[in-house]
């Protein structure tokens, strides 16, 4: 497959029209890899989620997944990811647990940059290791889609930091290749995945790690988690849902006040920032309204649920100046 979209290509917009490109493709797979074996990445994002599926379509358990969970991820993504496919798909899913290793590498590191290559790098070194252990494997498949392709500062430009050795240089299998974001839902939902993978909003591929602000520590990072699933499940519910809508939790802390039998006494807890921004192409963003109702109830259950934190925060703060992410 040549990677220019030929003008005369359908946009796939409709499920008729997915299931044709899944007819297409799954014939165009066991065309390229045969017999043989194909490794993928499986993150549990949108385009290496699709194609998972599609492959298991194809190939079935010809196709291994490995699923790292490097402690950066959110609530509940690892246990989708192995529900998802492991249990409903019966794929050859291997997961990895590997929070420990990449929490140490990160201990004590603080500039930003610094974080996302160790993040990169340590990803790279534990899916080289697991991919050493399987035998066999011919095809590496990866979940390029067309504005990767095109364009030289995308989003997933963030976290280009080199590839597998020379001696693992797989042939690639990238069905999706020539597909833009909108049509690789649509194929997405017509393989059966749940809506929560297909419409998921854009994430980071150093996760959390970049919200988690400064050095991260373990208890900081659990409260992000905590606060983070809270503002999604609480901004989800809105008629209109923005772009991306997260919390980040930077490194400081200010006095709060709490009871103890009765006597006011002063404390130090972290401070968390709801984050909601609209934007086209990431390049330039802006900030939704969200009812100010609906900010209490963010407050009031972070703070009566999570711990170690006393103070949330609404950031209004519109891309330029501010990046979408806090680092
Ligand atoms: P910024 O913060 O630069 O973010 O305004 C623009 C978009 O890119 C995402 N982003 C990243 N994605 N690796 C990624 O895969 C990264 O290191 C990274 N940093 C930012 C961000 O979530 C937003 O959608």
């Amino acid at each position: 497959m040549s990677n220019l979209r030929p003008e005369s290509m359908e946009r796939i917009t409709t499920p008729a029209l997915a299931e044709k490109f899944i007819e297409e493709q799954v014939a165009a797979v066991r065309a390229q890899v045969g017999g043989g074996k194909v490794l993928l990445a499986l993150s549990g994002g949108v385009d290496s989620s699709v194609v998972a599926a599609l492959l298991i379509r194809a190939i079935g358990r010809q196709l291994v997944c490995v699923h790292v969970n490097h402690g950066l991820l959110r609530k509940g993504e690892p246990e989708q990811v192995i529900r998802v496919f492991r249990d409903e798909l019966n794929a050859d899913l291997v997961y990895v647990d590997a929070v420990d290793r990449f929490l140490d590498k990160l201990a004590g590191v603080s500039d930003p940059e610094e974080k996302r290559k160790i993040i990169g790098a340590e990803f790279i070194r534990v899916f080289e290791e697991e991919a050493r252990k399987q035998e066999g494997i011919g095809f590496l498949a990866q979940g390029t889609i067309y504005p990767d392709i095109t364009e030289s500062v995308g989003v997933k430009a963030h976290h280009n930091v080199g590839g597998l050795p020379e001696d693992m240089k797989f042939e690639l299998v990238e069905p999706v290749k020539l597909l833009y974001k909108d049509e690789v839902r649509v194929v997405g939902k017509a393989l059966g995945l749940p809506d929560n993978m297909v419409y998921r909003q854009p994430f980071p591929g150093p996760g959390l790690g970049v919200r988690c602000v400064g050095a991260i520590t373990r208890d900081r990072l659990e409260a992000l988690r905590e606060a983070d699933a809270i503002v999604r499940e609480e901004i989800s519910k809105l008629p209109e849902v923005p772009w991306q809508y997260f919390c980040a939790i930077p490194d400081f802390q200010s006095t709060g006040i709490r009871y103890v039998d009765g006597k006011g006494e002063r404390y130090m807890g972290w401070a968390v920032v709801v984050r909601a921004v609209n934007t086209v192409d990431a390049v330039t963003a802006t900030v939704p309204e969200i009812p100010f109702s609906v900010l209490c109830t963010i407050r009031d259950r972070i703070i009566a649920t999570v711990p170690g934190v006393n103070r949330v925060l609404w950031d209004v703060s519109e891309k330029p100046v501010a990046t979408i992410e806090w680092e």
